[in-house]
């Protein structure tokens, strides 16, 4: 990610929906346009930037371990993104080898704890959420076996995929009957889009006043031209940083802002 995450409005919400989906032990959809920050909220939620590569290459134990370990144990989610049209098999297989990773990670916690004792028993699950990213990808084989997962071991499960995907889900009565929460994830608000800009601004050595005409104006025409949309807002600063540039110029106005769409190839 180019910028440090932001704890934005949508991604507490995204939180609170995750949290309760896990509460309820149910199935939930999470949906919204590209862009808008739906991958990165998951990813964040089950802490996934730092264990995931942890729990990959875990090599010969060391000290760090332990946070590890206690990171794993508030975390107890798996982030998962399967390939364009799975294989069951190796959706299994894949998803199989995060979970006994996690799990084994959260036991050495409890056992640190004092809550594990004696030799390993593999019977037990740790794990309450799973979420899937890029759900539209999934056969609907691979759709019946992960709500037969859910039956049979009632992990919680979020799916989180494209708009319209709620609607595509209603062909799958098994599937739909169990779905406990719908959540819709939208763009920046207003206030959130003038606080990140505020900190673009500042990036490139500027500073942001929405009281001032002339950044007014590049606000509206940002506004307008990325709707808010996290991923469009990335590639526009770098543009505009560009312009400004090129033309040896000191301010973002909205020329310069229409100047660096203009180079972007925007509208998907
Ligand atoms: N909370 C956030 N803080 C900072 N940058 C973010 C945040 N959410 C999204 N982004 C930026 O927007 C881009 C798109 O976000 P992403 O989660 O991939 O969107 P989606 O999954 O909804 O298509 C990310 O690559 C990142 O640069
Ligand atoms: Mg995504």
């Amino acid at each position: 990610m180019a910028q440090a995450f932001i704890v934005t409005k949508e991604h507490r919400r995204f939180t609170e929906f995750a949290n309760a989906v896990r509460k309820e032990k149910t199935i939930g959809i999470c949906h919204g346009d590209a862009g808008v920050g739906k991958t990165q909220s998951a990813r964040r939620y089950a802490n996934w930037d730092t264990l995931e590569p942890y729990m990959n290459e875990w090599g010969p134990r060391s000290d760090v371990d332990a946070a590890f370990y206690a990171l794993a144990n508030r975390s107890r989610t798996v982030f998962y993104t399967p390939e364009v049209l799975p294989r069951p098999k190796e959706l299994v297989r894949e998803i199989g080898y995060w979970h006994n990773k996690l799990d084994s990670c959260i036991e050495e916690h409890q056992r640190a704890i004092g809550k594990v004792t004696g030799q390993r028993a593999h019977t037990h699950s740790f794990l309450e959420l799973l979420i899937i990213d890029e759900a539209e990808r999934l056969t609907p084989m691979a759709l019946e076996l992960l709500r037969d997962q859910h039956d049979r071991t009632h992990v919680a499960i979020i799916l989180i995929g494209m708009p319209g995907i709620d609607q595509r889900f209603r062909h799958y009565p098994q599937l739909y009957s169990r779905l406990g929460f719908s959540h819709h994830y939208r763009a920046l608000g207003r206030d959130e889009l003038l606080f990140v800009l505020d900190r673009h601004w500042r990036r490139i050595g500027r500073s942001l006043d929405p009281e001032d005409f002339t950044d007014a104006q590049a606000i509206a025409a940002i506004e307008r031209i990325t709707r808010g949309n996290f991923r469009l807002l990335e590639r526009l600063f770098p543009q505009i940083a560009r312009v400004l540039k090129i033309n040896q110029l000191e301010t973002i106005t909205d020329d310069v802002v229409e100047a660096a769409a203009s180079i972007l190839v925007i509208g998907d």
